[in-house]
């Protein structure tokens, strides 16, 4: 109301200063070009107002409004992560409740936008989705996979069998002794069979075994491997087939990248082939630094599992940018360092060279991802921004880490653009 009061005395003021007919009142004339008035008869008041209605002339004007018009289509245009990779893998983010709750709507909205698989950080893992030998606490998880189902996401199932968030009742008896292999292997197949049968056909791929292989390449020496001997891997994958027979199964561990670690892995997925084991893939969690690995060995990665036969996913990417506390590269939960400033650098905000730093970082990862199109079926990232990371505790607590594209308002960062940037261009 106030601005369109407003705006005729603007349009006269404006005709006047350019001599023109004002057609609020009726009064003046058109001027031809060489009788136009000359900056005597204009009050002076005025004066730095007829400046600049001339320096912004009709002309430039228009060039202006044509260029936010291409700027805000262009941001209107820029393609989301799915859309720039669709058709060469699935692009996901692993979810805690607030996102799937819709407790957090605007992360809500966001993960809808950007991600067309998902996968649970914490809400399927043993202890939380089955605390007690009676007690299934499915409440979370089912909304985990409703979010999923509502939007059309291929959903992921992590984890089955793991050595950590595993209660220690699954693996003792009444007095606190180690149960039988006998009794473990049923407490095994209860627990799949439950969990795999409550959402079979809705949960697409699971994790069946996490992280079984150690650094050295041998079987990890888990409470399951020390009860039951290493057939319990070839017994979860049964369990979780019989349970879901179209459901994609995966082996899923971090460091494979690593000679000695992959060559241990490689010769599991041999022997489980050789067996007829249901497995369908491997993932590559890829909880990377700046400088590990090197695009060599991640290519060389993907080939071998490729030439296994597997399906390869990329299952909790991750880029790590403070400094790395141990000589070791590993993504073991169990590892703990002590705090100290210097292992705290970026308390206050990543300067602009690391923020590129870890943009070009992300460019490369998804430039060789991209290069194996089709065989990497999905890139997931453990998180959605920087906030959510695991990486701001682990294996430091209480740091502040910068690991993944959105920041901690959901903002993308340069690294995003870099992802964006790194797709293959579409024909
Ligand atoms: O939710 C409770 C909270 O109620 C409690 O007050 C608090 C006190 O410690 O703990 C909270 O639970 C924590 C949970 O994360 C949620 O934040 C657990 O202690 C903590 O152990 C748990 O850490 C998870 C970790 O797995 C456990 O092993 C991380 O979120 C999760 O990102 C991480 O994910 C693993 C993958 O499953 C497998 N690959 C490695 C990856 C990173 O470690």
């Amino acid at each position: 109301m106030r601005f369109s009061i407003l705006m005729p005395s603007i349009a006269s003021m404006v005709n006047r200063m350019r001599g023109g007919h004002d057609p609020s009142t009726g009064s003046g004339r058109a001027f031809s070009r060489a009788e136009q008035p000359t900056n005597d008869v204009i009050p002076s008041e005025l004066q730095p107002a007829r400046n600049l209605l001339i320096f912004f002339s009709q002309r430039t004007v228009v060039v202006f409004i044509v260029l936010i018009c291409a700027y805000v289509f262009a941001a209107a245009q820029q393609p989301t992560l799915k859309q720039a990779y669709n058709g060469c893998f699935l692009v996901g983010a692993a979810l805690n409740p607030s996102q799937f709750t819709g407790e957090n709507a605007r992360q809500a909205a966001l993960i809808k936008a950007q991600f067309d698989t998902i996968s649970p950080e914490n809400v399927l893992k043993w202890e939380r989705v089955h605390p007690q030998p009676d007690k299934y606490n499915f409440g979370p998880a089912d909304q985990y996979v409703d979010f999923g189902q509502q939007n059309h996401m291929f959903i992921i199932g992590h984890t089955l069998i793991w050595h950590s968030q595993t209660p220690k009742w699954v693996f003792e008896d009444a007095n606190g002794s180690p149960v039988s292999r006998k009794v473990l292997l049923k407490r095994m197949r209860d627990h799949i069979q439950t969990v795999v049968g409550r959402y079979k056909g809705r949960v697409n791929g699971w994790d069946v075994v996490n992280e079984v292989v150690a650094d050295d390449g041998t079987l990890r020496q888990s409470p399951w491997m020390k009860i039951i001997g290493p057939d319990y891997i070839e017994k979860a994958f049964e369990y979780a087939h019989k349970a879901d027979p179209k459901a994609q199964l995966y082996y899923n561990d971090y460091s494979l990248e690593n000679e000695v670690k992959r060559k241990g892995a490689l010769e599991l997925v041999r022997k489980l082939k050789a067996k007829h084991v249901p497995i369908t893939g491997v993932g590559l969690q890829d909880h990377v630094s700046l400088d590990w690995p090197t695009m060599q060995q991640i290519n060389a990665t993907i080939d071998d599992f490729d030439k296994l036969g597997m399906k390869v996913m990329i299952t909790e990417l991750d880029v790590d940018v403070l400094p790395w506390p141990t000589p070791q590269q590993t993504a073991d939960v169990s590892l703990r360092v002590a705090s100290n400033p210097q292992l705290n650098p970026y308390r206050d905000g990543l300067p602009d060279s690391a923020q590129q730093q870890l943009a070009n970082r992300y460019a490369d990862l998804f430039r060789t991802y991209a290069s194996h199109c089709g065989l990497v079926t999905r890139v997931t990232f453990w998180g959605v921004n920087d906030g959510d990371s695991w990486k701001n505790g682990w294996p430091v607590p209480g740091r502040t880490n910068y690991p993944l594209l959105f920041d901690r308002n959901d903002q993308p960062k340069p690294a995003f653009n870099a992802v964006i940037e790194a797709a293959p261009k579409k024909p």
